[in-house]
C-alpha cells in the first residue's frame, strides 16, 4: 500500500509517502517566521502552512517518485495541536481522498511520535516502553502491542522540551530553545552546578521540570545580567544534564516496572545528542534494545504519521469526512472515526 501522510499541527508544514516497507520521501518545511517572536504564533503558523502545504505534498511526491493516482490512502494529524493548524492538513487530505477516491484516515500526533522508529516499516518488538520527549508532552507509554498504548508516566507541569525553551529563554539564547541549548552547553561543564532532580514518589514514573526551570532562573539572575561564555556553557550543560537524569531515570524505571527489554526515546527532544549519547550508553550496559530514530524523524514530520496511517489504513480502519481536529487530543482516547 502506498500512503501519502501530511502533518501540520504545530509550526512545521510536513508531507511524506510511505510503501509497506520503506519510507520513500518526508520533507519538512519548518516556518522560521516564528524566531523573532519567541515562540509559535498560531495565527501565523496556520498561514504558513496554507502556502506551503501544496508544495511541499508536491515535493514529497516527486522525490519519492510516485504519481499522485498511484497513492492509495492519506493520514493526516488531527490532534493534538493548534487548531488553525491542524484544520489545514485535514482540509487538503479530505480533498485529496475526495477528489481521489481513496481512504483517509485520522492520526495522533502522539502515535506517530511512537511509530516514528518503524517510518521505515521495520518494528521494534512488542511490548516496549516508549518515552515521548516534545514541546508539549513528555510521557511514558507502556506499547503492550501494535498500536495499543498505556499511559504509565506523564510530566505532571511542564513538558521536557518546554523546559528547555523556558531556560533557553532565560539565558538569552533564542527560539528554538532544545538546539540552541545543546549548542550552548558545548564546552560546558555538566557537572559544575547541581540542579535539582525532581523524581516525586520513589515508585511514581511521572516527571515534573518546573523546580528545575525556576532553579535555572534563580541561579542565572544570582549571576548577574552579563554572563561569560563558560558561565552559560555551564549552566546550560548542568541543566540538560539534569533533565537526561530525570528522564533516564523514569525509562529505566518502567523498562523494569513492565519488564521490557526494548526501548524507544522519541519527539524533539530525542534530537538531543547528551541524550542520545547517554541513552546509548545506558541501554548498551543493561541489555536493552533501544530504538531513537533518525534526526528527522524526531522532530515533528508527515513520515512517522503516514506508517502510522498506513497501519491503521491495512487494518481496514478509516475516517469519516465529518472527523473534526481535536486539540487537547489524548493518546488512547478513542478515536472519532
Ligand atoms: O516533537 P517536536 O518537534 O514538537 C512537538 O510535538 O512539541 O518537539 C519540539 C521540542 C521543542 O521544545 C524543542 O526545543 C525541542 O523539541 N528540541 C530539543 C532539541 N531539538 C528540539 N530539545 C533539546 N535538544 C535539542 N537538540
Ligand atoms: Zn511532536
Amino acid at each position: 500500500m502506498i500512503v501519502l501522510g501530511i502533518e501540520t499541527s504545530c509550526d512545521e508544514t510536513s508531507a511524506a509517502v510511505v510503501d509497506d516497507s520503506r519510507l520513500l520521501s518526508n520533507i519538512i518545511a519548518t516556518q522560521s517566521i516564528h524566531e523573532a517572536y519567541g515562540g509559535v504564533v498560531p495565527e501565523f503558523a496556520s498561514r504558513a502552512h496554507l502556502r506551503n502545504l501544496l508544495p511541499v505534498i508536491r515535493y514529497a511526491l516527486e522525490q519519492a517518485g510516485i504519481g499522485l493516482p498511484e497513492v492509495q490512502g492519506c493520514a493526516v494529524t488531527y490532534g493534538p495541536g493548534l487548531a488553525g493548524s491542524l484544520l489545514v492538513g485535514l482540509g487538503v487530505c479530505k480533498g485529496l481522498a475526495l477528489s481521489l477516491g481513496i481512504p483517509w484516515i485520522g492520526i495522533n500526533h502522539l502515535e506517530g511520535h511512537i511509530v516514528a522508529p518503524a517510518a521505515d516499516g521495520v518494528h521494534p518488538a512488542y511490548p516496549h516502553i516508549s518515552l515521548i520527549v516534545s514541546g508539549g508532552h513528555t510521557l511514558l507509554v507502556w506499547v503492550e502491542k501494535p498500536l495499543v498504548y498505556h499511559i504509565v508516566g506523564r510530566s505532571i507541569d511542564d513538558a521536557a522540551g518546554e523546559a528547555f525553551d523556558k531556560v533557553a529563554k532565560v539565558l538569552g539564547l533564542g527560539y528554538p530553545g532544545g538546539p540552541a541549548v545543546q549548542k550552548a552547553a558545548e564546552g560546558g561543564d555538566p557537572l559544575a552546578i547541581d540542579f535539582p532532580r525532581a523524581l516525586l514518589d520513589r515508585d511514581s514514573l511521572d516527571f515534573s521540570f518546573s523546580g528545575l526551570k525556576t532553579a535555572v532562573l534563580y541561579y542565572a539572575q544570582s549571576q548577574g545580567a552579563e554572563k561569560t561564555r563558560e558561565q552559560t556553557a555551564d549552566i546550560a550543560s548542568s541543566f540538560q544534564q539534569a533533565v537526561i537524569d530525570i528522564l533516564a531515570h523514569k525509562a529505566f524505571a518502567a523498562l523494569k516496572k513492565f519488564d521490557c527489554h526494548t526501548l524507544i526515546v522519541a519527539g524533539g527532544v530525542a534530537r538531543n545528542l547528551a541524550l542520545r549519547r547517554r541513552f546509548d550508553r545506558d541501554c548498551q550496559e543493561q541489555g536493552i534494545t533501544l530504538h531513537i530514530p533518525p534526526l528527522e524523524l524526531c522532530t515533528d514530520n508527515a513520515g512517522m504519521i503516514a506508517r502510522a496511517g498506513l497501519m491503521r489504513l491495512s487494518r481496514g480502519e478509516r475516517s469519516n469526512f465529518d472527523l473534526d481536529c481535536v486539540p487537547n487530543l489524548a493518546l488512547g482516547s478513542i478515536p472519532n472515526h
